[in-house]
């Protein structure tokens, strides 16, 4: 077992990640919170996995639990869900001492985490993410969101949970598709990091077995020292989790969030950032060439197919990050050494587009 400490300026926290933590997470937060009634948040892909056990567990604890379960999907990610939810917690009489558990991937720890941020000013939230995108990504950090219209994640706030447990056991039964997405964000951090973390996913990566303790372990550190310093995206510190994103994000909004999933478009962002890099900050081409042998033995795409590169051309001046003065790129000046402003000519942000579809 690993435990990484968060620090944030609205509190901090505990995330453990290990192995076969689900049936122990009364005991993980004890001297943290004491609730009496446990909402246990999950879809319903998730709750036929671990459920019961997660539910029996804290039942023979003494707690009151209480299952909702969601369909799966982004779909669910929504303001109609979110109603729905506040609904149960108020039918159940959810107090502000009880807790919330997201158990499940990104979509869950979202909505409910958004539900636990505003039900009643907040509720205590627990986030036991099952997903590898979830453990090193979605579930740290604080950031809880709901969609709305055409805007991802367009309703949320920041609300730091009481405390992480990522259970390693539980991606023994998370689809490929599914493992690929996350290790985008895993390629995201060992290039953000450099050194002993780029090695160590490197030899990880295409190796067919799941990702160990100190992988999950060390993305998370890598988020929570960023996330420290720039708890609500203000400092522009950070934006350097923004890796491979503006690009990503315009790839993922061209192909109407079907094409590709967000860890497959992360993929081919990280692609075209180490193009650019080599261009703008002086990334070396072995360097570059290792980032993508990286993203390939991770088994993310090669190419960007079945799109136009007009559309995401432009969808990338439309990045939400951009301010006056055009979209800043993260970038690498070396691998592990990011730079976190860059300007790119705009005839450049056609040609790596070009370069992604015809490489
Ligand atoms: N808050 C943040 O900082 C942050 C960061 C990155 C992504 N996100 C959000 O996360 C969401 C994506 O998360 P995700 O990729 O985890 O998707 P997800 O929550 O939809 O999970 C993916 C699929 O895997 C299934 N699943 C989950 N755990 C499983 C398991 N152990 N075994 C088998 N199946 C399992 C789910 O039922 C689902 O169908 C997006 O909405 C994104 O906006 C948030
Ligand atoms: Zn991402």
């Amino acid at each position: 077992v690993i435990v990484v400490d968060a620090q944030t300026s609205s509190r901090s926290y505990r995330i453990t990640v290990g192995h076969g933590l689900l049936t122990s997470l009364d005991g993980l937060w004890e001297g943290v919170i004491a609730p009496r009634r446990v909402v246990v948040c999950c879809d319903a892909t998730v709750a036929a996995l671990y459920l019961d056990p997660v539910r029996e567990s804290l039942a023979a604890a003494g707690l009151d639990v209480i299952a909702l379960v969601i369909p799966p999907g982004e779909g669910e990610k929504s303001p109609q869900r979110l109603a729905l939810i506040y609904d149960r917690l108020y039918d159940e009489s959810i107090t502000r001492t009880d807790a919330v558990v997201s158990l499940g991937g990104g979509v869950v720890g979202d909505l409910a985490g958004y539900a636990a941020a505003t039900y009643l000013r907040g509720v205590r939230f627990v986030q036991v993410p099952t997903t590898l995108l979830a453990m090193v990504d979605a579930s740290v950090g604080g950031k809880v969101a709901v969609d709305f219209r055409s805007g991802k994640n367009h309703i949320g706030t920041f609300y730091q949970p009481w405390l992480v447990v990522a259970d390693l056991d539980t991606l023994r039964t998370l689809p490929d598709a599914e493992m690929r997405s996350g290790g985008a964000e895993v390629v995201k951090y060992a290039l953000l990091g450099g050194g002993a973390l780029l090695e160590r996913v490197e030899r990880y990566a295409g190796s067919g077995v799941l990702p160990d303790e100190e992988i999950v372990a060390t993305c998370v550190r890598e988020k929570v020292t960023v996330v420290a310093r720039d708890e609500r995206e203000e400092s522009g510190a950070r934006a350097l989790l923004n890796l491979g994103h503006t690009v990503g994000h315009a790839i993922e909004a061209a192909t109407g969030f079907e094409g590709y999933s967000h860890g497959q478009a992360v993929g081919l962002g990280l692609r075209a950032m180490l193009w650019l890099s080599e261009r703008c900050t002086g990334l070396d081409r072995a360097a570059a060439a290792r980032g993508q042998r990286l993203l390939t033995s991770m088994g993310l795409p090669e190419r960007l197919e079945d799109v136009s590169t007009d559309d995401v051309v432009g969808l990338i001046s439309r990045d939400k990050k951009a301010v006056g003065g055009g979209v800043k790129y993260v970038l690498l000046r070396e691998l592990g050494v990011p730079a976190p402003r860059e300007t790119v000519a705009p005839g450049l942000e056609r040609e790596v587009v070009e370069w992604l579809a015809h490489r």
